[in-house]
């Protein structure tokens, strides 16, 4: 097998497994860590924060794990739960974590927060506000840009809106993904346009100026006429931005789990719904604000910033030291509660970790040697990666018209830039996984259209 091919392989195996943020993917980090390794990894990180004298940027992100039922075509790790005792244990929980970080991070000032909810309106207004005064308590948001906060609109209600804005929440994504009643009820999702309807009204009564909406392209079942549909209502209601999402059939939707198979006919229909971006994206080009901009996304980008992640299931970034997830509910209050070693996802973090990783969110737009060399105070030209770079470059894979300020990937293709990315990948990484594709061959039949799952070109 050729490295393309096993590059084809390792790019469907993190989409379908939902872990293709990090560098090395999840795919590839041990389990079982010390308490005192993920608080040390922490103390380092920051150190060299302070040393460098550098923007970081930091962000601090937190989820709020509840639904009021499951959606049939999610991908996330979400618990359906009515019992608003758990939203109070809920809120103790991450005042202990917060707790846990706050000497840690003393001196550091967050540059934004993010809340990424699942269904976040489930919680009072009361408790929203308990929330944000928890982490207003232990960590320093005196300097932050943005609190962004994402929103289902099912429940927005006067009050805890009112809430958001007192704690300085100044951008907000809501939850749409369909408003056609066909798709909402096959799907088990019951928020209905009243409801976004009544949300927007709401932020726009509290001057949350900018306003984005998410919708989803082919949710399971979902015809073009409903899809349709549902741009109509959503133009009625005139947002800032709106994103489209594509529907990717992971190992933790319903839709797998229930047997669906997603077949060519299903990934015809999401591609005629996804021309819809170019509207949208027309739209969005016209606006200077730099309020609307996904700060997080540009931090990340641009600094590798380190990310605190409150919560389980999800990730968090000390630069330069440790990239971690917290398994398991259960596990979680173990790190919280004791100092028995944790069955936790990590992988430790060296400088060429960080490279690898600041290549493959850049190349698709620029990377400029200038920038590379303020955050990691040496020459790409010069370090050994370049080599990977140079054999991408003599395939035509990369452009660099202004050859001494920037390269990027010449290929408009986000199949072809997922694939040729693994050409960065530490060739042990590569020969680990060429092992697992020689003992799974099973998994990988038919790859085409498991590719087409999850890339559109
Ligand atoms: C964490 S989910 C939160 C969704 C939110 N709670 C709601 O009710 O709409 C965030 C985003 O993930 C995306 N998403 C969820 N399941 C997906 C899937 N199977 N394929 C692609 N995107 C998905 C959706 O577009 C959604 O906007
Ligand atoms: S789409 Fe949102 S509300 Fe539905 S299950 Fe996923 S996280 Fe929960």
């Amino acid at each position: 097998m050729n490295k393309i091919e096993i590059y084809k392989h390792l790019s469907w195996k993190i989409k379908y497994e939902a872990g293709d943020m990090p560098y090395p993917p999840v795919l590839f980090w041990d389990n079982n860590i010390s308490k005192d390794k993920v608080l040390n990894s922490w103390k380092n990180t920051i150190n060299y924060i302070k040393s460098s004298e550098k923007n970081h940027n930091m962000w601090l992100y937190v989820h709020i794990p509840f639904c009021y039922t499951h959606c049939f075509f999610c991908t996330c790790v979400t618990k359906v739960e009515h019992d608003t005792n758990k939203y109070e244990e809920y809120l103790d929980l991450i005042e202990k974590e917060s707790k846990l970080f706050s000497d840690i991070f003393k001196w550091t000032k967050f540059n934004t927060v993010y809340v990424w909810w699942w269904t976040p309106t489930i919680l009072s207004a009361s408790q929203i506000d308990r929330f944000y005064k928890i982490l207003k308590k232990y960590f320093d948001l005196s300097n932050v840009k943005q609190i962004m906060t994402e929103w289902s609109p099912y429940t927005t209600t006067d009050d805890k809106m009112k809430v958001l804005v007192e704690h300085w929440v100044n951008k907000m994504t809501f939850w749409v993904q369909s408003l056609d009643s066909k798709t909402l009820k096959t799907n088990n999702r019951f928020q209905q346009f009243d409801d976004v309807k009544n949300a927007i009204f709401l932020a726009r009564k509290h001057w949350i100026k900018y306003i984005n909406l998410d919708i989803m392209a082919w949710i399971p079942w979902q015809d073009i006429d409903w899809f349709k549909e549902t741009i109509d209502l959503v133009k009625t209601l005139d947002p800032t931005t709106v994103h489209i999402n594509s529907f990717w059939p992971t190992k933790s939707t319903n839709f797998i789990k229930s047997w669906w198979i997603y077949n060519y006919e299903n990934i015809k229909l999401r591609n005629e719904m996804e021309k819809y971006w170019k509207f949208f994206e027309d739209q969005e080009s016209k606006i200077t604000d730099t309020e609307q901009q996904n700060l997080q996304l540009y931090n990340s980008h641009n600094y590798n910033s380190s990310i605190l992640w409150l919560w389980y299931w999800a990730i968090s970034h000390a630069f330069w030291s440790l990239h971690y997830t917290k398994n398991s509910f259960q596990e979680y209050k173990t790190f919280l509660t004791s100092n028995n070693e944790i069955n936790f996802f990590w992988y430790e973090l060296n400088l060429e970790c960080e490279i690898i990783t600041y290549l493959i969110n850049n190349l698709r737009w620029w990377v400029y040697y200038e920038n590379f060399w303020n955050l990691f105070w040496s020459d790409l030209k010069k370090n050994k990666i370049y080599e990977k770079l140079e054999y991408l470059l003599s395939k035509w894979i990369l452009n660099n018209f202004d050859w001494w300020k920037w390269i990027r990937f010449a290929i408009n293709s986000d199949l072809y830039c997922s694939i040729y990315s693994k050409f960065l990948y530490d060739e042990k990484l590569i020969e680990k996984f060429w092992k697992y594709i020689l003992n799974n061959k099973g998994e990988f039949l038919n790859l085409d259209l498991k590719l087409k799952q999850f890339f559109t070109d």
